[in-house]
């Protein structure tokens, strides 16, 4: 079985309140993006990186990386899920159905090789795959308007980040039957729909998701701490 990855990076990123989408900011003298998929390639497992990039991203073509032989590009679409079916589909010629697809947000530069092997070596032989997931620290509670209704119990209760691992075959045909159903908001959640049961893998903190502005010093300061 081979190993791919689909990278979407389509999104506009409109909580970083910033003039371009957050993947093509800078971070360490690199966009962000770059960061991401230097991370991916380092691991030297995938056979191919398949990109996300939105139709009218003017940004993408400019950097370097772009005609780096392992990476390749696919239209992104509306949601998050639309853009990973599209990344799926253009490794479809290349990839078998039981070969595995790493899913990672382009705004997760923060990545390291030990995780990358931490998952696959956890879920290669797992007949699901799953996802790097943290638990989590503060309590939660479930909200409506500003009144609590109840306190989750959080020894249940896990954030889910990326990769997330799966077998391209499942993954597509989840990805699918979930189709214009705006809850999906990772892969996870569109093989539970299917009644399937992804595992976690205890990832490491350092891999924060890019959203606001000050997580910039903040992921500028992991990749520092990593060298
Ligand atoms: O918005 P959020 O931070 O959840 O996005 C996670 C990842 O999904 C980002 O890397 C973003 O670029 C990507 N995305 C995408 N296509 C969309 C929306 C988000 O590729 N339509």
């Amino acid at each position: 079985t081979k190993f791919w990855a689909v990278v979407p990076a389509a999104g506009v990123g409109k909580r970083m309140n910033a003039d371009r989408p957050k993947q093509y900011l800078l971070l360490a003298g690199k966009t962000v993006l770059e960061q991401t998929l230097l991370r991916l390639l380092q691991a030297d497992v995938f056979s191919a990186i398949s990109v996300a990039i939105s139709v009218e991203d003017p940004y993408w073509p400019e950097m370097g990386i772009s005609s780096h032989d392992k990476i390749i590009t696919a239209a992104g679409g509306k949601e998050r899920a639309d853009s990973v079916l599209s990344g799926l589909k253009s490794i479809r010629a290349m990839a078998l159905d039981e070969d595995w697809v790493l899913v990672h947000d382009a705004a997760r530069p923060c990545l390291t090789t030990a995780d990358i092997y931490h998952l696959i070596d956890s879920l290669c032989d797992d007949d699901v795959g799953g996802i790097l997931a943290l638990s989590s620290h503060d309590t939660l509670k479930n909200v409506q308007g500003k009144n609590i209704l109840g306190t989750l119990d959080r020894s249940h209760i896990w954030r889910a980040l990326t990769p997330q691992m799966f077998r391209y075959g499942m993954l597509k045909n989840a990805l699918e039957a979930a189709e214009g159903n705006f809850a999906i908001t990772d892969e996870a959640s569109a093989l539970e729909m299917l009644g399937l049961r992804p595992k976690i893998v205890e990832g490491r903190p350092d891999n924060i998701k890019i959203t606001r502005p000050e997580d910039l010093a903040l992921a500028q300061f992991y990749l520092e701490q990593q060298q």
